[in-house]
C-alpha cells in the first residue's frame, strides 16, 4: 500500500505507525488497513468511472470486505454498495448507509432477505432465478410497493481465472443463460410482473481477471441482448452492470489495469455497440471489490516456529510457522493463490532463503505463501507482513480449529483504531449451547 514505509532500523510503518506497537497494542494475526489508501481506492474508482459515458457508478462488493467503518468510508466517498446477504445488508444499515445506494445480489435470496431489502428501500435488486422474480413480485405487491431490478445473465465467456471464481461459463450456478433463451425469458417474466420495474442487465464474469477482453465480450452480449428486448418489448433500458472481477497485484509477476484504463475500455465498446444498435447508451455501473479493499490491507503475524525441510537436489525449503493461517486466509489453500510476504519487524542482512510461511492449523495445505526468500535468520517472535490481504481476508475467515478469527485494525494519520475486534474463547463458547 502507498503508506508503507521502513524506519532506520528496518521497522515497517504504516500510517505513521510502527507495525511493533501495534503488534504490541492489538495482538496477531492483525489486518492493518491503511484508512488512506483504501479510500483513495475506492475514490479513484468512483473518479475513473464517474467520468464516463455521462457519469457511470461504482458499487464496491461488501464481499470482500464489509464492516460498519468500511460501509462508512465508501459511502464518504460517494460509492453505492453491492451486498449479498441479510448479514451484510445489516451491516450497511447499521452503518447507516443510503438503502436507495445499495444493491441485493445473491443466487438463493431467501424470502426473508427479500422482504427485508424492500422494507429497507434497497434500490436494486439483482435478480438470478425464476423462482426469484416469482416471489420478489408477490412480495412487492403484497407491500404495494415496485421493486427495482436487473437481470442477473450468463454470457458465456470463458474468463482466465481459477475455475471456482468464473462465473460466466455455461456450467455454473449463477445468471440466465443468454445462449440458451433463459436470459429472454426472465426478460418476459419481469416485465410482466406489474410489481417489478425492470432497469437493465447485469454480469459479473468473475474474479481477479487482468484482460479486459472478456468484459468486452460481455458487454457485447449484453448489448445485443438489450437490443433484441427494445425490438421485441419496445422498452429501452436504463441500466447496464457489467459486475466486478478487477484483477489486483499479489506479486510482482501480476500487473493490473489502473481504473481510469479499465473505465474508458468499458465505454469505448459501450459506445460503440449502442452506436451500432442505435440504442441509447444505459448508465453504466460496476461492482469493484477486490481492487478497493485488496491493496489497502496487509496481515501481520507472528512468527512461532521455524524448521529446515531438505528438498532434492541438496537445497531445503525453511517452514517458518505464524500464529495464523488458513483461518484467516483460506485464498492459497482454496485457489492455490499467490502471495508474497516480508519481515516486518527489523531489517536483516542475512543471505536470503526460500521459505514457505505456513499457519497453526492441522492441515498440511495450510499455507499462507507458497514460496518466499526471507533472511536466513528468519526466527521465533519476528513478525511478518502479508500484503494485499484487504479482500477475502477476513470476510472469508472461519475459526477452524476453533482458532478466534482475527482483529482489523484501520491506521490513519498517526491514530489506529480497532474497526473489528479479535473473536474470543468466549465469543465462540457462547454459541455452544450444548
Ligand atoms: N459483483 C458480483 C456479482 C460478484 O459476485 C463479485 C464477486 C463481485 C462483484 C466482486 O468481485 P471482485 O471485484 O472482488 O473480484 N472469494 C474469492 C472471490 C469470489 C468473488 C465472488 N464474487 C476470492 O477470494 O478470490
Amino acid at each position: 500500500a502507498a503508506g508503507v514505509e521502513r524506519d532506520d532500523d528496518g521497522v515497517l510503518r504504516v500510517g505513521g505507525l510502527s507495525v511493533k506497537e501495534l503488534a504490541t497494542e492489538f495482538g496477531t494475526p492483525l489486518f492493518v488497513v491503511d484508512e488512506n489508501d483504501f479510500r483513495s481506492r475506492a475514490r479513484t474508482f468512483r473518479d475513473a468511472f464517474g467520468a464516463v459515458l455521462g457519469g457511470a457508478d461504482v458499487y464496491y462488493a461488501g464481499k470482500a470486505f464489509l464492516s460498519v467503518a468500511v460501509a462508512r468510508w465508501i459511502a464518504d466517498e460517494g460509492l453505492s454498495l453491492d451486498v449479498c446477504s441479510g448479514g451484510e445488508l445489516a451491516v450497511a444499515l447499521r452503518a447507516g448507509f443510503p438503502p436507495e445506494r445499495i444493491g441485493l445480489h445473491g443466487n438463493n435470496k431467501s424470502v426473508a432477505e427479500l422482504a427485508r431489502a424492500l422494507e429497507a428501500g434497497v434500490g436494486r435488486i439483482i435478480v438470478d432465478s425464476f423462482e426469484e422474480i416469482e416471489r420478489l413480485a408477490a412480495l412487492a405487491t403484497a407491500r404495494g410497493l415496485r421493486a427495482d431490478v436487473l437481470i442477473r445473465t450468463k454470457v458465456g465467456v470463458e474468463a482466465h481465472t481459477h475455475e471456482y471464481i468464473a462465473t460466466a461459463h455455461e456450467d455454473q450456478k449463477f445468471g440466465f443463460s443468454i445462449a440458451s433463451g433463459e436470459a429472454a425469458g426472465a426478460i418476459r417474466a419481469v416485465l410482466k410482473a406489474s410489481s417489478l420495474r425492470l432497469l437493465g442487465l447485469h454480469s459479473h464474469i468473475g474474479s481477479q481477471i487482468y484482460d479486459t477482453a472478456g468484459f468486452e465480450v460481455a458487454a457485447r452480449r449484453v448489448l445485443r441482448l438489450q437490443a433484441e428486448v427494445r425490438d421485441e418489448h419496445r422498452v429501452e433500458l436504463p441500466e447496464l452492470d457489467l459486475g466486478g472481477g478487477f484483477g489486483i497485484a499479489y506479486t510482482s509477476q501480476d500487473h493490473p489495469q489502473p481504473p481510469a484504463v479499465l473505465a474508458a475500455n468499458m465505454a469505448e465498446i459501450i459506445a460503440h455497440e449502442c452506436a451500432g444498435y442505435g440504442l441509447a447508451v444505459p448508465r453504466l455501473s460496476v461492482e469493484p471489490g477486490r481492487s478497493v479493499a485488496g491493496p489497502s490491507t496487509f496481515t501481520l503475524y507472528e512468527v512461532g516456529t521455524v524448521k529446515s525441510v531438505p528438498l532434492d537436489g541438496g537445497h531445503s525449503r525453511r517452514y517458518v510457522a505464524v500464529d495464523g493461517g488458513m483461518t484467516d486466509n483460506i485464498r492459497t489453500a482454496l485457489y492455490d493463490a499467490d502471495y508474497s510476504c516480508t519481515l516486518a519487524s527489523r531489517g536483516s542482512s542475512a543471505a536470503p532463503v526460500l521459505a514457505r510461511v505456513v499457519g497453526k492449523h492441522c492441515e498440511s495445505g495450510d499455507i499462507v505463501v507458497k514460496d518466499e526468500f526471507l533472511p536466513d535468520d528468519i526466527a521465533a517472535g519476528d513478525l511478518i507482513a502479508v500484503p494485499g490481504t484487504g479482500a477475502y481476508g477476513r470476510s472469508m475467515a472461519s475459526n477452524y480449529n476453533l482458532i478466534p478469527r482475527a482483529a482489523v485494525v484501520a491506521v490513519r494519520d498517526g491514530d489506529a483504531r480497532l474497526i473489528m475486534r479479535r473473536e474470543t474463547e468466549d465469543d465462540m463458547l457462547a454459541l455452544d449451547v450444548g
